[in-house]
């Protein structure tokens, strides 16, 4: 869940370099952050200069860092070890030549960590991480600083991605098992990260870092090789095709708005050009016997309305779980299910837990994945982008309209007719755009300066609105600290009632469907007892004491009904003094279990 940057070659400002890369991926983690420098020959003994500090990078400048032309640097998200200086990465072994950052879990640091202590390395940080450095340190004394790192990386257990700076040979030496890293092929220059959409200013060209794979990165060239055998591996180079705008903020203050504003677009765009993935992926269904969809947080709650759209649309029983959950319910699958696993980041480690214990079982993966090149992606049987560009707020949105998007044209695939999926996510990006408008969000910023106080809230819906009634919940709580609960309307009589009292915040979802009265019933409820009623509807009700238009898109009414949540929560969060981009206690990418 670390942001990783690292650059070697021609240039003096390495340092710059990487706090710009650092800078980009800081919404991978933002506990503290740190830099690595070798400066320029003779001028620091061969030893590297580290700068670390507590807190977000924000406006931070290398002034205070040498000039050289190798550095690397890390954002945290902290697993082990406080949130302190120390413990930020990077980590030095005894002699200042070996620098370390990492992202994941060395599981079995406590059976290595009194050996070398007692050996007389000296340790500084509460971290696992920096047992890995005195390891390398130890093992180089008498061999290759490359050979050391894969002998101590095979040597320790967990889901990790390791990266030595190594000043003896100028090089940066990285190896991975579980979390993402990638390479950069440059002009006699060339870079890691943890994240590819970092590397988009200096290059397109890339290679993933396969599991149990190692890279030497130096001015001159990249070499990949397998960790476990040591034998040369052919680096499989891709080119990345988004665009430096799609990474950037843009006019918009923070990147969860941009993103917000960027969902009508995406639609309409998977709506024109994916029709044919949607009948790949309904073909595939088809054959299979049992078909599970599996996502974390967001994605999970895609999943959910995943499973009511196929039921509504083709009339198929496609069930889910949430990935964590999922490996204790999978003992029924065979080689003829299919697992359909839904990520933004295509990383999130509960999710990919769940997949190898489908593959395990002998079932296939089908990944709806937005990052290309992400684990989930290549691990996959077959696998469909959502294409909803790079998504940068913790707070997933666009890449979950995508999914649902994505989901309803399968779910119309199936049923045999792809062309009305299109016309219906074509409805959505209309009523999408609609609930974007100036005076639209106007009111939303309303509702949010009167409810900017309030310590709970609520939201109810039935069918396809139940899962946009969690999404939306999770929206608020993620980013504006309330507490909220999305609820099955249904559900309220059977005890979530007795938590609402005059002025509680009710938001009810009543789309232009099947659950309309039903779903009423349960806002008149909440009303009976004091409830501030805000109606999501394609029409008003006297019941309403806010009324919120949402154009009816048929089913896919769900997206403009999320998009409303996921802008009542952004407005809550800026009212309430919040960073939205940036909620306290999380990361974008949850790359542990
Ligand atoms: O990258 P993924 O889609 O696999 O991420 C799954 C969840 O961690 C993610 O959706 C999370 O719940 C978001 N922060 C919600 O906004």
């Amino acid at each position: 869940m670390c942001g990783i940057f690292g650059y070697v070659g021609h240039r003096k400002d390495a340092a710059c370099i990487v706090l710009e890369g650092l800078k980009s991926l800081e919404y991978r983690g933002y506990d503290s952050w740190g830099i690595a420098v070798l400066p320029e020959s003779g001028k620091s003994d061969g030893k590297i200069i580290v700068r670390k500090k507590t807190g977000k990078i924000g406006d931070a400048t290398a002034d205070e860092l040498p000039a050289g032309s190798i550095a690397f640097g890390h954002t945290r998200w902290a697993t082990h070890g406080g949130v302190t200086q120390a413990n930020a990465h990077p980590h030095l072994d005894c002699t200042g030549k070996l620098a370390l950052i990492h992202n994941g879990i060395l599981e079995n640091y406590h059976e290595i960590k009194p050996g070398l202590k007692k050996g007389g390395h000296r340790f500084i940080s509460d971290t696992d991480t920096e047992t890995f450095v005195h390891m390398v340190e130890e093992y180089s004394r008498n061999r290759l600083v490359s050979k050391a790192m894969q002998r101590a990386f095979n040597e320790v257990t967990g889901l990790n991605a390791f990266i030595i700076l190594a000043a003896r040979d100028k090089r940066l030496i990285a190896a991975r098992n579980g979390s993402p890293l990638v390479v950069g092929y440059g002009d006699n220059e060339n870079f890691i990260a943890s994240d590819a959409s970092a590397l988009l200013p200096y290059t397109r060209q890339v290679h993933f870092l396969e599991e149990n794979q190692m890279a030497i990165v130096s001015g001159a060239g990249i070499m990949i090789f397998d960790a476990k055998t040591g034998d040369l591996v052919e680096p499989h180079k891709q080119v990345l095709t988004w665009s430096i705008d799609q990474t950037v903020k843009g006019k918009y203050p923070y990147f969860m708005l941009k993103e917000i504003h960027e969902q009508p677009g995406v639609l309409a765009a998977i709506a024109a050009d994916y029709t044919s993935q949607a009948e790949k992926l309904a073909a595939t269904i088809d054959r299979s016997y049992g078909t599970y969809m599996v996502g974390c947080g967001t994605a999970a709650y895609a999943c959910m309305a995943g499973s009511y759209l196929f039921s509504k649309i083709a009339k198929r029983h496609v069930n889910w779980a949430i990935g964590s959950e999922f490996t204790y319910q999978a003992e029924f699958l065979t080689p003829k299910s299919l697992v359909i696993a839904l990520s933004q980041s295509g990383e999130t480690m509960d999710t990919l837990e769940a997949v190898r214990k489908a593959k395990e079982k002998g079932a296939s993966i089908y990944a709806v994945v937005n990052a290309l090149g992400s684990s989930l992606y290549r691990y996959a049987d077959h696998k469909m982008l959502i294409g909803a560009g790079p998504e940068k707020g913790v707070a997933s949105t666009k890449a979950f309209t995508g999914k649902l998007a994505h989901l309803i044209m399968v779910a119309y695939a199936m049923e045999g007719s792809v062309k009305n999926g299109q016309k219906v996510v074509t409805a959505a990006a209309k009523s999408s755009q609609k609930v974007l408008t100036e005076s639209s969000v106007r009111q939303l910023k309303e509702l949010a300066l009167k409810f900017r106080n309030v310590r709970h809230m609520y939201v109810i819906g039935r069918g396809l609105s139940y899962p946009a009634s969690l999404e939306t919940a999770l929206k608020i709580k993620e980013i504006s600290y309330i507490h909220a609960e999305g609820l099955a309307a249904g559900e309220l009589k059977h005890g979530p009632l007795a938590l609402v009292e005059k002025g509680t915040a009710c938001i009810a979802f009543l789309p232009n469907d099947e659950t309309y009265g039903a779903n009423l019933a349960g806002a008149m409820e909440m009303k009976a007892r004091g409830g501030y009623i805000i109606g999501a509807s394609y029409k008003p009700h006297e019941i309403f004491d806010t009324y919120v238009h949402i154009p009816d898109a048929g089913e896919g009414t769900i997206i403009p009904n999320v998009i409303f949540g996921q802008m009542l929560a952004y407005e809550l969060a800026v009212i309430r003094g919040l960073d939205p981009d940036k909620p306290r206690n999380l990361a974008k990418s949850v790359t542990v279990k």
